[in-house]
C-alpha cells in the first residue's frame, strides 16, 4: 500500500519539513506550522537526508519524544540534518537530540518538569523578539520532561532559563540551530505560536502561502502526479464532509478517470440520501453511481440486536457491495479515502486502550481490497477540511453537516432493526432536527437526534389507551466528542418538539429527554 502524501512531490512552495520522532504533539506542531500559513511536511524522524534534501525545505523541525537520547537505541535523525545548512528548530527531545549531537551535554533531570512552568528570556532574538513577550522577559511555558540539557554545545546561547535554572531554549546563531526545551505548539504556552513564527519566519524566511486555496492547487498536482493518465481511481462516497472533500478535489484534478460509489445502506436521516444523490450528480463531473442496497443491509441486520454485532454487518456488507461495484467498473487502480488525521491517530496504536465501540467509517475500506491508496486529507483536522471544502464549493448542508456515526441509524434503533422502525426514527429525527434548527440553536451543538428504544409504554391517545414505543431525544455539547455534556435545551423546545412527535407519528407514545452526560454516557445509544 502506498500513502500519497508521503510520496516525493516536488512541492512548487517553501516548506517546512517535521522530523517526527513520535511525540504526542508532533501533528499539533504541523498544525501550527500550517495555521502560520507555511506548508509543512511530516516526516518519519529516520528519513534518509537525500530524500529530506530533495524537498529542498526552507527548516526542518524535530518534534518531540517519549524516548530519552541517553537510553539504547534513542531515535536519531540522519546527521546530516545539522550539517545542512538548512535552520533546524528541535523541541523538548528534539532538543536534546541537536544538543548531543552537537557536543552539549544532556542529563536526566533531578526535578522534572511537568505542566506550566515560568522561564526568563536571556536573549530576545530571534525567537522571542515579539510583543508578546513582556518587556521584563518573564514567561510560561507548558513543558513535559524528564531529560535537560545542562550544556548547550559549542557555539550556542542561552536564549532563556527556566526558575529551576533550565535551559529552557539555546541557538547557535551562525548555523541558524535552535532549541526549545518547551512545548510552543500548545495552546498552554501563551506566545507559543509567536516563537514558531518567529522561527518559519524570521530564521527560515518561510512566508505565508499555505491557504485553502493553494493546498487544493498542492494536492491537485499531487493527485496527478500520481495517478496515470491510464489510472482510474474509485472513490467511496458517505455524503459526509471528508469523503465529499475528497470526491470534489479529485474532481478538479482528474474527473475524466474518477469513479465515486455511494452505498446507500438505508441508514441515513429522512430525505438524506436523496440530497447527496443529487447534489453528487449536480456537481461532480467524473462518473457518479448511486447503489441503492437498502434491502440487502435490512436483511442481514434481522433480528440482530447487539450494538457490535450491527456494527461489524454493516461494515462487512459495505466492503462487500463497494468491492462488487467497484470491480464491476473495470481496471481501477487506485481508492481515494477521506482519511483525515484524527483517523489515523484513531485507527493507530494507542496499545491497550479499550475498544467502547468499534467504528466503521468509509474512511477505513480493508487493504483486501487490493487498490493503492489516495488519501490527500491524511494530514488535515477536521476544521481545515471544511476550510478546503469551502475553497471547493461545497455547500453547508456538507460542510456543516454534524457528525453522524458510519452504520448510521441502525445504532440509534435499540434492538434489533426493521423497515418500519426505521421509518419511526427518521420521522421523529427529522421534528427534532427541524425544531431545534428553527430555534436558532443548530451551531450550539455538537450532535442532536432522536433514538428508538425498545420500551413500549402504555398512553392515552383521544379517548383510547395506547400502547407504543419510546423516542429518547439526545442533544449534547462537545469540543471533540471524548467528553460531551447534555444540552440545557429550552422547555418549550422540548415541547413543542414532544407534542409534535407524538402528535404526527401516532405510534409513538411517548417522548423522553436524554441528560447523560459523557462519561458515564457515551453519545450514541448503542
Ligand atoms: P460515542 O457514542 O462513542 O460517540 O460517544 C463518539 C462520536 O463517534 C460517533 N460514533 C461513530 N462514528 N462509526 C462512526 O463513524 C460508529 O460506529 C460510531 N459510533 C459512534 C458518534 O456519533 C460521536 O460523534
Amino acid at each position: 500500500m502506498e500513502h500519497f502524501l508521503n510520496e516525493d512531490s516536488n512541492s512548487i512552495r517553501e516548506k517546512v519539513v517535521i522530523l517526527d520522532f513520535g511525540g504526542q504533539y508532533s501533528m499539533l506542531i504541523a498544525r501550527r506550522v500550517r495555521e502560520a500559513g507555511v506548508f509543512c511536511e511530516l516526516l518519519p524522524y529516520d528519513t534518509p537526508w537525500d530524500e529530506i534534501k530533495r524537498l529542498a525545505p526552507a527548516g526542518i523541525i524535530l518534534s518531540g519524544s517519549p524516548a530519552s537520547v541517553n537510553q539504547e537505541g534513542a531515535p536519531r535523525c540522519d546527521r546530516a540534518v545539522y550539517e545542512g545548512g538548512i535552520p533546524v528548530l528541535g523541541i523538548c527531545y528534539g532538543m536534546h537530540l541537536l544538543a548531543e549531537e552537537l557536543g552539549g551535554e544532556v542529563v536526566r533531570g533531578t526535578r522534572s518538569e511537568f505542566g506550566r512552568t515560568s522561564f526568563e528570556i536571556v536573549e530576545r532574538e530571534p525567537l522571542f523578539n515579539d510583543d508578546n513577550f513582556d518587556d521584563a522577559g518573564s514567561c510560561c511555558a507548558w513543558m513535559s520532561h524528564q531529560d535537560e540539557v545542562v550544556k548547550a554545545p559549542p557555539g550556542f546561547h542561552v536564549l532563556a532559563r527556566t526558575e529551576n535554572n533550565t535551559l529552557a531554549a539555546i541557538g547557535d546563531h551562525e548555523r541558524k540551530i535552535y532549541g526549545l526545551q518547551f512545548h510552543p505548539e500548545v495552546f498552554h504556552t501563551p506566545g507559543g505560536n509567536n516563537v514558531l513564527k518567529r522561527f518559519l519566519y524570521d530564521v527560515c524566511g518561510c512566508s505565508w502561502s499555505w491557504t485553502p486555496k493553494s493546498f487544493v492547487e498542492d494536492a491537485m498536482e499531487k493527485i496527478r502526479q500520481v495517478v496515470g493518465a491510464d489510472d482510474r481511481v474509485v472513490c467511496a462516497l458517505s455524503g459526509g464532509v471528508d469523503s465529499s472533500v475528497v470526491a470534489f478535489l479529485l474532481d478538479r484534478a482528474i474527473s475524466d478517470r474518477a469513479v465515486y460509489i455511494f452505498v446507500d445502506h438505508g441508514l441515513l436521516r429522512l430525505d438524506e440520501a436523496g440530497q447527496v444523490v443529487k447534489l453528487y450528480r449536480e456537481k461532480l463531473q467524473g462518473q457518479f453511481i448511486h447503489v441503492n442496497a437498502k434491502k440487502v443491509f435490512l436483511e442481514a441486520l434481522a433480528g440482530i440486536t447487539d450494538p457490535e454485532e450491527k456494527r461489524r454487518i454493516i461494515g462487512s456488507e459495505f466492503i462487500k457491495v463497494f468491492k462488487e461495484k467497484a470491480l464491476s467498473m473495470g481496471d481501477i487502480t487506485y481508492l481515494a479515502q477521506g482519511t483525515i488525521y484524527p483517523d489515523v491517530i484513531e485507527s493507530g496504536s494507542i496499545s491497550g486502550a479499550a475498544i467502547i465501540k468499534s467504528h466503521h467509517n468509509v474512511g477505513g475500506l480493508p487493504e483486501e481490497l487490493g487498490f493503492d491508496l489516495v488519501e490527500p486529507l491524511r494530514e488535515l483536522f477536521k476544521d481545515e477540511v471544511r476550510l478546503v471544502g469551502a475553497e471547493l464549493g461545497l455547500p453547508d448542508t456538507i460542510l456543516k453537516r454534524q457528525p453522524f456515526p458510519g452504520p448510521g441509524l441502525a445504532v440509534r434503533i435499540v434492538g434489533d432493526i426493521t423497515a418500519e422502525k426505521l421509518s419511526l426514527l427518521q420521522k421523529a429525527d427529522y421534528i427534532f432536527r427541524e425544531e431545534l434548527y428553527n430555534a436558532g440553536l443548530n451551531d450550539e451543538m455538537w450532535q442532536y437526534f432522536a433514538v428508538l428504544t425498545d420500551v413500549k409504554v402504555v398512553g392515552v391517545k383521544g379517548d383510547d389507551r395506547h400502547y407504543g414505543p419510546v423516542i429518547a431525544l439526545r442533544a449534547v455539547v462537545s469540543e471533540d466528542a471524548m467528553t460531551a455534556d447534555w444540552a440545557r435545551l429550552p422547555y418549550e423546545l422540548l415541547d413543542k418538539t414532544s407534542l409534535r412527535i407524538t402528535g404526527e407519528i401516532p405510534e409513538i407514545a411517548r417522548v423522553v429527554y436524554d441528560i447523560t452526560s459523557k462519561p458515564p454516557g457515551t453519545i450514541e445509544w448503542e
